[in-house]
C-alpha cells in the first residue's frame, strides 16, 4: 500500500496516516510536496493499493498536486481518494481527485472527506482531527479494508460538479519579517519553489500557492500573512466555517 500525500502543513497527512494505519501494516510514502515529484514518473501495478490524500484549496485539488498525480501510471492499481477540508466544504475536489486517479489508470474504490484545522485560519476546525474524527476514520478504514477483499469493483460515485469550480488562488501571500535568520528551511520545503535558497526572506508571488508550509516550518515564526487581510478573511469566512463539518465515506458499488 502507498500513501500518496500532498500535505503542506500536516493536517492532510494526519488524516491519511489514520486511514492507512487502519488498512495496512506497512505503507510506502510518496510525498507530493517534494519538488522532485515534478520530474518523477511513478508506476504502479494492479496489486497495489494507493491512498491519495490532498487538502481542498478553494473547492478544488491543489493544482500542484494534480500536476504531480497526472505524471503517474496506475496500471489498474486500486485508489482510495481522500480530500481534507478546513471546516468549510470540498465542493468539486473529491470528484476532481477521482477523475485524476481514473485518468492516470487507477481504479477508484473508496473516497473519504476528512477534517483538519484550516491551515490559513486555524480558528476553524481547531484541534481536528480530534477523538471523534479518529473513531470515525478508524471505522472508515475497517470498511475500506473489508471492501478491498472484493474481486471486482463497480462505479465509485462521489458528490461534485463538472465543469469544476473556478479557483485561481488567493491574493494573500506569506512574507518574511526581520526575524528571518535566512536559515533556508522554508526555501527547501516550499512545494512550489516560490522561495529562493539564496533569498529566503522573499517570496515569488506568482509561484506561491499560499499553502502555508513556509509559515508552518519557519523556526523563528518570521513568515506570516498580512494580519489585516487575515483578520478580514476570518470575518468573511466565519459563517461558512464555524459549524462542525462531517467526515464522509463513499464506497464503490
Ligand atoms: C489556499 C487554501 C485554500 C483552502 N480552501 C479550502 C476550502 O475550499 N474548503 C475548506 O474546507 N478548507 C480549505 N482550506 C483549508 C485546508 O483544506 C485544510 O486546512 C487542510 O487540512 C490543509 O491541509 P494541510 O494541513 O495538509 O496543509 C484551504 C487552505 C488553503 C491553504
Amino acid at each position: 500500500m502507498y500513501e500518496i500525500v500532498f500535505s503542506p502543513t500536516g493536517g492532510t497527512k494526519k488524516v491519511a496516516d489514520l486511514l492507512c494505519g487502519g488498512i495496512a501494516e506497512n505503507c510506502g510514502i510518496v510525498d507530493l510536496c517534494d519538488r522532485k515529484m515534478e520530474q518523477e514518473n511513478r508506476t504502479f501495478t494492479a496489486e497495489d493499493i494507493c491512498l491519495f490524500a490532498v487538502p481542498c484549496f478553494g473547492g478544488r485539488v491543489p493544482d500542484l498536486a494534480a500536476q504531480r498525480i497526472r505524471r503517474m501510471k496506475g496500471n489498474h492499481a486500486k485508489a482510495i481518494l481522500v480530500v481534507v477540508i478546513g471546516n468549510r466544504a470540498y465542493d468539486d475536489a473529491l470528484i476532481e481527485l477521482r477523475d485524476l486517479a481514473e485518468e492516470a489508470g487507477f481504479v477508484p474504490v473508496a473516497a473519504v472527506c476528512g477534517n483538519a484545522e484550516h491551515s490559513i485560519m486555524r480558528q476553524f476546525g481547531s484541534g481536528r482531527p480530534d477523538a471523534q474524527d479518529v473513531k470515525e476514520l478508524n471505522t472508515y478504514a475497517s470498511r475500506i479494508k473489508e471492501l478491498l477483499r472484493r474481486e471486482s469493483f463497480g462505479e465509485l460515485q462521489v458528490p461534485g460538479n463538472r465543469p469544476y469550480k473556478n479557483y485561481g488562488g488567493l491574493p494573500m501571500k506569506p512574507s518574511a519579517s526581520s526575524q528571518c535568520t535566512k536559515c533556508g528551511k522554508c526555501a527547501k520545503e516550499c512545494p512550489s519553489g516560490a522561495i529562493k535558497e539564496e533569498r529566503p526572506d522573499t517570496t515569488d508571488k506568482d509561484k506561491c500557492i499560499t499553502c502555508m508550509r513556509c509559515v508552518a516550518v519557519c523556526p523563528t515564526g518570521a513568515r506570516a500573512l498580512n494580519k489585516v487581510m487575515l483578520g478580514a478573511a476570518g470575518m468573511a469566512m466565519k459563517k461558512a466555517c464555524s459549524e462542525r463539518k462531517k467526515n464522509e465515506l463513499y464506497l464503490a458499488k
